[in-house]
Order: structure tokens, then sequence, then C-alpha cells
């Protein structure tokens, strides 16, 4: 279901909402689920595009998948290919996940270099290398790259960047190899640790996941699992800074606050006021003027890569000169034109983008070019004065369940027309 979103703005959110289960760690545990041959039962999946895309990657291996709303069943007893057909590897970026697990399992493994955002140059020479480490051979086919290792043993490993996708693909395979793997370098983000924890629920032996060395000591086989998401820090960011973009009060029940901490100290900096409850739930609004940030976006623990374009329109709300370095992705800034549309002063320099906020914003005609750009012209529609027509809808439902009525909820005015 496409179209367009239609947004009165120049209302503050206000309210509170419960986000969904991650995006991107529920991606990891359908893939998860390929390195067993027992039932796996997923909760709190988000009702998002990608999962149905991630699901019909795992179908066309010969697994069953099963989506009950925010339950996933996964059964992977068999393979009937051990590679997916690359118009839906194209689908998303996560589809290049499924190659650690069946690697892993049936000895062989395709996948062509996977679609997803168009946010930059995204190679998968961290996976492969990762791969040909664990003793597989790789090697292109056409448009695929084939792995093949008769038994993958483990070894020490240094991933030239700490990739995200990279390292969960790697640990995938190597939960099954013979012998110990030595992850150096790896990703800490908590959506990695949660895949791991998923991991170890189902028999596999992994620590130091959250650092940047993790250990994986090899298992025969893994059993069937019962899990359950972590909430979404990205949806959670991105509506807290639509509350600070329109200057309302906006309380996330289920965030955790912990896998926040580079935002909120950001928030701190603008001067916003932030209350964060002991284990879960996040609040913020503001009582004072905002002060203009510099931000560089990093991987974790630093400024998420995701949030930068919904911090960028936050700032077109802030007196003064604020910056946003971009030190993950070389194409992030695809929604600054959109945003110039709707009237923000904010220009590109490199890697850096300039914002001179402050200014007001009126409602126009804007694309969401991908999921986080969409996010930033649906808060910069959400400041603005007048209505917002937002193209791209497509774009939004791959990442963020039932966003008209979670800004609903939150007293904006918005339809899906
Ligand atoms: C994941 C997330 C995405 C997030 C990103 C960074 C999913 C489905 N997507 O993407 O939402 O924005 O992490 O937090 O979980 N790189 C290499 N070689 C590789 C792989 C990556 O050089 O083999 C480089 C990329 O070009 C990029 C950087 O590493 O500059 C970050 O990419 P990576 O961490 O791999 O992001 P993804 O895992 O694709």
């Amino acid at each position: 279901m496409d179209g367009r979103f239609v947004i009165h703005g120049g209302k503050p959110l206000q309210g509170e909402i419960a986000v969904s289960g991650s995006k991107n760690a529920a991606l990891y545990t359908l893939a998860a689920a390929l390195l067993s041959a027992d039932p796996v039962t997923i909760h709190n999946v988000p009702d998002i595009a990608d999962i149905n895309e991630m699901a019909d990657v795992c179908r066309s291996l010969g697994a069953a998948v099963e989506i009950s709303g925010t339950t996933v069943h996964v059964q992977a007893r068999d393979f009937t290919s051990t590679s997916p057909p690359i118009a839906r590897v194209m689908a998303l970026r996560a589809s290049f996940l499924v190659m650690g697990p069946v690697l892993a399992r049936v000895g062989e493994a395709g996948c062509a270099s996977p679609g997803g955002d168009v946010i930059g140059v995204r190679p998968v020479d961290v996976h492969l290398a990762g791969f040909r480490a664990l003793g597989a051979t790789v090697e292109r086919s056409g448009a695929e790259w084939l792995a093949r290792a008769s038994k993958l043993r483990g070894t020490r490993i240094f991933l030239d960047y700490p990739s995200v996708l990279g390292t969960v693909n790697v640990m995938f395979a190597a939960t099954l190899a013979e012998g110990t793997t030595t992850i150096v370098n790896a990703a800490t983000e908590p959506e990695v640790s949660m895949a791991a924890n998923m991991l170890n629920s189902m028999g596999a032996r992994i620590s130091g996941h959250g650092t940047g060395i993790m250990m994986i000591e090899g298992v025969d086989q893994l059993h069937g699992t019962e899990y359950e998401v972590i909430p979404d820090r990205i949806e959670a960011g991105t509506y807290l800074l639509g509350g600070i973009a329109t200057g309302g009060d906006v309380r996330i029940t289920n965030a955790d606050p912990r896998s926040l901490d580079s935002l909120l100290s950001k928030f701190q900096e603008l001067d916003a006021k932030v209350e964060v409850g002991d284990e879960f739930g996040v609040q913020v609004s503001c009582p004072h003027p905002l002060r203009a940030i510099q931000v560089q976006a990093v991987p974790y623990p630093g400024f998420p890569t995701d949030l930068h374009a919904p911090m960028a329109a936050t700032l077109t709300q802030v007196q003064g000169v604020s910056t946003i370095h971009e030190r993950v992705f070389d194409n992030r800034t695809l929604y600054v034109g959109e945003l110039r549309t709707l009237g923000a002063r904010i220009i590109v320099g490199g890697q850096s983008v300039i914002i001179e906020g402050g200014g007001n914003l009126s409602g126009a005609v804007v694309r969401a070019l991908d999921i986080r750009a969409g996010a930033a012209v649906v808060i910069g529609g959400l400041a603005a004065s007048g209505e917002t027509s937002v193209a791209g809808v497509e774009h939004l439902d791959r990442g963020y369940a039932h966003l008209t009525e979670q800004l609903t909820a939150l007293g904006a005015e918005v339809a899906r027309i």
C-alpha cells in the first residue's frame, strides 16, 4: 500500500507511545533461525515491509516462515536451495545474512550483492573475508558470491571495519565451526548483542558480544528457541527528535535509555529536558530555547548514522549553526534537498552538513528517498506550517510500523492518502 503522507504541521508532538521491536535486530533473528533445523519462535517482530521481504528470502531457501501479528515462526528443517533469487536479495541489505547460516549448515551458500537503501558504497568484503578466514573458498559466479567449505574452522579474525551485518554474518557461520573463533573489531551495536544472546539461547557459546572482541566456541548443532526482539532504538530516537523539533513533550515508554546514550547526551547539549526511567522509558521536552550543536555519526556507542537525517531535520528548528559530520556512509545526505524544499537553510560540504537553524519551515511537496531520509522529511513536515505532502511512503513502510497511528497518538495531524 503506497500513497502519500499528508501532514498539517506546526503542532507540538505530545504524549506517550511504545515503539515496535527493532527492525534490524528482528531481521537478524530470521536469519539466525536458519542455523537450526528445529522450530524457532520470535516475538515482538515489527509490522514492517522489510520483515515480509526477509521472510520471503528465507522461504526461497526452503524454510517455513509464518507471520502471525508480531510473532514469527521459522523452521529450516532442510534447505531446498542454497542461494536466494537475485530479485529477493535486492529487496533489502539484510538478505545477505542468510549466507553465514546456510554455509555453516550445508557447506555451501550463494548470494548476490544485496540491495537496500542507496546511502553509499555498501560492499560485503568484511563478510567474505570472514568466511575465507573460517576456511571457506569464496568466488564470484555471475552476479553471485559463492562460498564453500566442507567444514568451517574457528580462527582469529580481524574485521577491517566493524561492519554490523558483517559481524553478524561471520558470527552466524562461526557458531557451527570446529573450534573457537575470535572476532576482533566486532560491531558492538545492541542488535548484534541481542543476536548473540538469541544464538546462546539456541545452544551457541558466544561471549564478549557488545565489546569489540567476540569469542565463539563452535558447537555441532543449534536447537530451537523462543525469543523476544528488543525495542527499536532508532524508531524511539526518531519520535523523540520529532518531539524536540515541534517543541513538544514525548515519552517512549519502552525505550531502553542505555542504548540511547549518544542521543540523550546530544539532547542535553541542546538544553532539552531529558528524563529516563530506571530500566525503560525516555521522555524529552523543551522548557528552554535550544542551543546549536555539533554531531558526528559513527559506529555504536557513538551517534547512530540512522539518526543523522532525523537529527538534521530537528536542528533546522534550533537557533544558530549546527553541523553533522557523517563518518559511516558516504551518501547519507539525500534528505538535504527535500528539507531545503521545506525552506530549511542547510548545505552539504563533503561529508558534513551545515544547518543554519531557527528559520520557519513551510509545507511543500517532498519525497522520502530512503527510510531515514523519509523520517527527516516527516519531522520537517511536522515542524513546518501548513500542509506537507510526502511521496515515497514505501521507504517509510520499510522501517516504521504504523507511522500515522503513532504520530496521531502524539497529537499530530497526519493522514495517509
Ligand atoms: C547496518 C544497519 C543499518 C545501519 C548500519 C550502520 C541493518 C539491516 N542495517 O547496515 O541500518 O545504518 O548498520 O549502523 O542492520 N563496509 C565495508 N565492508 C563491508 C561492509 C561494510 O567497508 O563488508 C562499510 C560500508 O561501506 C559503510 C560501513 O562499513 O561505510 C558501515 O556499514 P555496515 O556497518 O556494514 O552497515 P550495514 O551492516 O550494511
